[in-house]
C-alpha cells in the first residue's frame, strides 16, 4: 500500500543528505570552473556593501506574478529609511505574451510609481533592477535570460540583455531620469538587506514559488572569469540551486517533470518549491485513491492538474484539531463531500512526507553552501531567507534545522537560519548604490 510506503519512497536519510553535501560541493566547483554542471553559479559583479552608502535609491523588484517598485533612502552607518513601495500584478497576458508587452507593463507601473512619489531623488535616480530567473551576466547592469523559469514563458525574452529590453520599455513609455545600474537576483538582494544589519549573514536563500541561493565568493576561485587575474576580494554568487540534479527521484517526481514546460530542468526546485510541492502530493494521493486507500469520490479532484496547491499543504500540516476538522472545511470548500477521517489522515500524513523531504533537501544545500565558505565552521553565520513556504509552512522552519543538525552535529548552532522578509527590494537598491558608486 502507497499510505505505508510513501514514508519510506521520501525518505532522506542522514547518509543521503551527505552525500548531497558532497555532489553540491562537486557541481560548485564545476559550475564555478566554467565546466558542465548543473548549478550554474552565476557571477552577479555584486559584492557585499560596506554599510556607508547614502542617498535616494530605487528598486524594481519582478520574480513572480507580483511585482513591487520602491524607492528607499540609505543613510550610512547601515541604516536606512522606510521604503516608499508600490506594488503590482502581472496578468497572464503579460506573462504569457510578448517581451514588448511584458515590459511595457512594467515600465507604466514604474511611471505610476513616480507619478506619486514626485520622485524624491530630485535628479536622475539610480535603480537596481531584481529580476529573478536564471541571468547569464556580463557586468553589474547587464545579463541575457538563459532560460524562464516558475512557469514564465513570455516570448523574445530568452537570449536577450533584461536591461536592455526595459531601457527601451522605458523609453517607449517616456520614463526619463532613471538610470539601471544594477541586475539582480532575488537571493542576492535577500542577501544584501539582510547583511545590511547583520554582518555575519553570508548566504541568501529563497524558498517561495521558486527557490535558489546565492553567496559571496572569493574572486581567485571563479575560474571562469575571464581575463581576471587571480584577485582580493569577494563577488557573490547567483548558484540558481533549483537546477541541482544529483538528486533520488521517485516516479512521482518523473512525472511530474515530464509533464511540465521545462522538462528535465530544475530538478531540485521541482521537489522543493511552493509551486511543485502540490503537485507532488496530489500525485501520491491520486495513485493512493485509485488503489483504495482513499474513498473514491476524491477521485474526480484528485485527477486534475494543479488542483492542489503548497498554501493548501500549509493549512492541512498546520491542522492540530481532532478530528481534522481544518482538513475536512478544505476537502468541502473544493466541492468534495463524501470523505472520512481516514482520508484526512492520510492527506496530512503525505504532505508532511513531501514537504519534509523538501525541507532536508534545502537544509542539505545550506549545509553544502556554509561549509563551502568555511569548511571548519569556525564562526557563526546567518541564512537569510525569504519566500512563502518557509515564511508560511507551520513545519518547514523546523525540519530545516533539524536536518542541519544531522548534518552539522553540534556546530549547527553556529549556522542561523532567519526570516528575511521582502528584502530582495531594499537590498537591489543597496546594489544600485554600490554599482553607481564604481
Ligand atoms: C527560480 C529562478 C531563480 C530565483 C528563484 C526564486 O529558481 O530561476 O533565479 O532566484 O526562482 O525566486
Amino acid at each position: 500500500m502507497i499510505t505505508e510506503n510513501i514514508g519510506k519512497i521520501f525518505e532522506l536519510p542522514l547518509q543521503a543528505m551527505e552525500h548531497m553535501v558532497e555532489s553540491f560541493h562537486i557541481e560548485m566547483d564545476r559550475g564555478l570552473s566554467g565546466e558542465k554542471s548543473s548549478l550554474k553559479m552565476i557571477p552577479t559583479y555584486a559584492g557585499m556593501p560596506t554599510g556607508e552608502e547614502k542617498g535616494i535609491y530605487m528598486a524594481l523588484d519582478m520574480g513572480g506574478t507580483n511585482f513591487r517598485v520602491l524607492q528607499i533612502e540609505l543613510k550610512g552607518g547601515r541604516k536606512t529609511g522606510r521604503p516608499s513601495i508600490m506594488k503590482f500584478v502581472l496578468g497572464k497576458e503579460e506573462i504569457a505574451g510578448t517581451a514588448e508587452q511584458f515590459f511595457d507593463f512594467i515600465a507604466e507601473s514604474v511611471k505610476t510609481f513616480l507619478k506619486k512619489q514626485k520622485h524624491k531623488a530630485g535628479g536622475p535616480c539610480d535603480l537596481g533592477f531584481t529580476f529573478s530567473f536564471p541571468i547569464q551576466q556580463t557586468s553589474a547592469a547587464r545579463g541575457i535570460l538563459i532560460c524562464w523559469t516558475k512557469g514564465f514563458q513570455t516570448s523574445g525574452v530568452v537570449g536577450k540583455d533584461v536591461v536592455g529590453l526595459l531601457c527601451q520599455a522605458f523609453r517607449r513609455k517616456g520614463v526619463e531620469d532613471i538610470n539601471i545600474s544594477a541586475l539582480v537576483n532575488d537571493t542576492v538582494g535577500t542577501l544584501v538587506a539582510k547583511s545590511y544589519a547583520d554582518t555575519a549573514c553570508d548566504v541568501g536563500v529563497i524558498i517561495g514559488t521558486g527557490t535558489n541561493a546565492c553567496y559571496p565568493e572569493e574572486l581567485r576561485k571563479i575560474k571562469k572569469l575571464r581575463g581576471a587575474k587571480p584577485r582580493r576580494g569577494r563577488m557573490i554568487i547567483n548558484i540558481e540551486w533549483g537546477n541541482f540534479n544529483k538528486l533520488a527521484s521517485t516516479h512521482y517526481d518523473r512525472q511530474l517533470d515530464e509533464e511540465s514546460e521545462n522538462s528535465g530542468q530544475q530538478i531540485l526546485e521541482k521537489m522543493v518549491s511552493g509551486m511543485y510541492l502540490g503537485e507532488i502530493a496530489r500525485l501520491i494521493l491520486h495513485e493512493a485513491a485509485i488503489e483504495g486507500s482513499l474513498s473514491c469520490g476524491l477521485i474526480p479532484f484528485l485527477m486534475k492538474r494543479k488542483s492542489f496547491e503548497a498554501e493548501h499543504m500549509s493549512l492541512i500540516e498546520g491542522d492540530k484539531t481532532g478530528g481534522l476538522k481544518l482538513i475536512g472545511e478544505l476537502l468541502a470548500k473544493s466541492g468534495l463531500r463524501k470523505f472520512s477521517v481516514n482520508d484526512r489522515r492520510v492527506i496530512k500524513k503525505v504532505c508532511e512526507t513531501v514537504s519534509r523531504r523538501a525541507a532536508r533537501i534545502s537544509a542539505s544545500c545550506i549545509a553544502a553552501i556554509v561549509t563551502k565558505i568555511d569548511p571548519k565552521l569556525s564562526r557563526a553565520h546567518t541564512i537569510a531567507i525569504d519566500g512563502s513556504l518557509f515564511e508560511r509552512h507551520p513545519t518547514f522552519s523546523t525540519n530545516m534545522e533539524a536536518a542541519l543538525k544531522e548534518i552539522l552535529g553540534r556546530k549547527a548552532s553556529l549556522v542561523k537560519l532567519t526570516l528575511a522578509k521582502d528584502g530582495s527590494g531594499k537590498g537591489a537598491a543597496i546594489i544600485a548604490a554600490v554599482a553607481a558608486k564604481r
